[in-house]
């Protein structure tokens, strides 16, 4: 029976995937995300307000790493991270050669996206901040050459304008104000914004669930794709190219993840 169902899973890959997202759903070991539960209105700001800081548990950082080490060493060798690969091919056409631009990762982690950079070739000077003072420390000790800063993205503390690209690292999800850390990001920016890896949902209000991250209960929010590219707008961010990374099954409907690359427009340059 076993072999019989592995047989099938391998034959299709797409029962694979539906197969792992039901898993993910209530087992913590097939998935960094599990566990989600839709979030009743009344409920979303009392958890949001709750849970607003749980990436700053101290156990999350050599967990996320042990995972982004096995991907970073497959990148390496030339194999596909989705991810990684979005990223690179939506910045690459902005790297200018010989041309160095500075880059800012809101939501930076343990900094890794300065090796996906380096690993391809791509001329951007890396910075990064997050909110996790773990996260940075060991930023920090992995990359003693790069700049990083304890921040939190709704009240960043980089001046107007201050770095040429400013990428909203998969962290706009966690984020209850995520209106503000939209303007935060986009004011510290002086050309180009990537809201990389952001789940959005289509034809559907907004979506906020509860989930378990790295073993840590945490949001995770699916913006209305309406709202958020209001809220683009708003902050004089025009898009310039999209890319959808997968199609995430939930149980209200489907949530697309896609990265977004913008320009601030020129009457907003600071
Ligand atoms: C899912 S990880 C993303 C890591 C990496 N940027 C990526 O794209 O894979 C989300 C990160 O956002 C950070 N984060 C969450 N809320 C934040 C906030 N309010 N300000 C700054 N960083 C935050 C977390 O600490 C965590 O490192």
């Amino acid at each position: 029976m076993k072999n019989m169902a592995r047989r099938l899973l391998k034959r299709y890959p797409r029962l694979q995937d539906a197969a792992k997202l039901v898993m993910s759903y209530v087992d913590p070991r097939f998935s960094v995300s599990s566990q989600y539960v839709l979030l009743a209105k009344s409920k979303v700001s009392g958890e949001a307000e709750r849970l607003a800081k749980s990436w700053t548990a101290t156990s999350i950082p050599a967990r996320q790493r042990q995972l982004v080490d096995r991907q970073l060493q497959d990148f390496a060798a030339g194999k596909s991270i989705e991810a990684f690969d979005a990223f690179v091919d939506l910045l690459r056409p902005h790297a200018q050669e010989g041309q160095s631009q500075s880059l800012l990762e809101i939501g930076c982690s343990s900094g890794y996206y300065s090796d996906v950079l380096r690993l391809r070739g791509l001329p951007f000077v890396y910075n990064g901040c997050d909110y996790s003072s773990a996260f940075i420390e060991m930023a920090r000790s992995l990359y003693p050459g790069l700049n990083f800063r304890v921040e939190d993205a709704t009240q960043l503390t980089y001046p107007d304008a201050s770095f040429d690209t400013v990428v909203s690292g998969c962290c706009l999800l966690h984020i209850p104000n995520y209106e503000t850390a939209i303007a935060e990001t986009a004011r510290v920016a002086r050309n180009l914004v990537l809201f990389h890896r952001t789940p959005l949902v289509i034809g559907r209000p907004t979506e906020v669930f509860t989930k378990v991250a790295y073993g840590v209960k945490t949001i995770e929010i699916h913006l209305s794709q309406t709202l958020f590219y209001q809220l683009l707008a708003d902050r004089g961010l025009k898009v310039v190219q999209t890319a959808t990374l997968t199609t995430e099954q939930t149980p209200r409907g489907p949530a697309e993840v896609v990265s977004v690359l913008c320009r601030k427009s020129e009457s907003s340059y600071g």
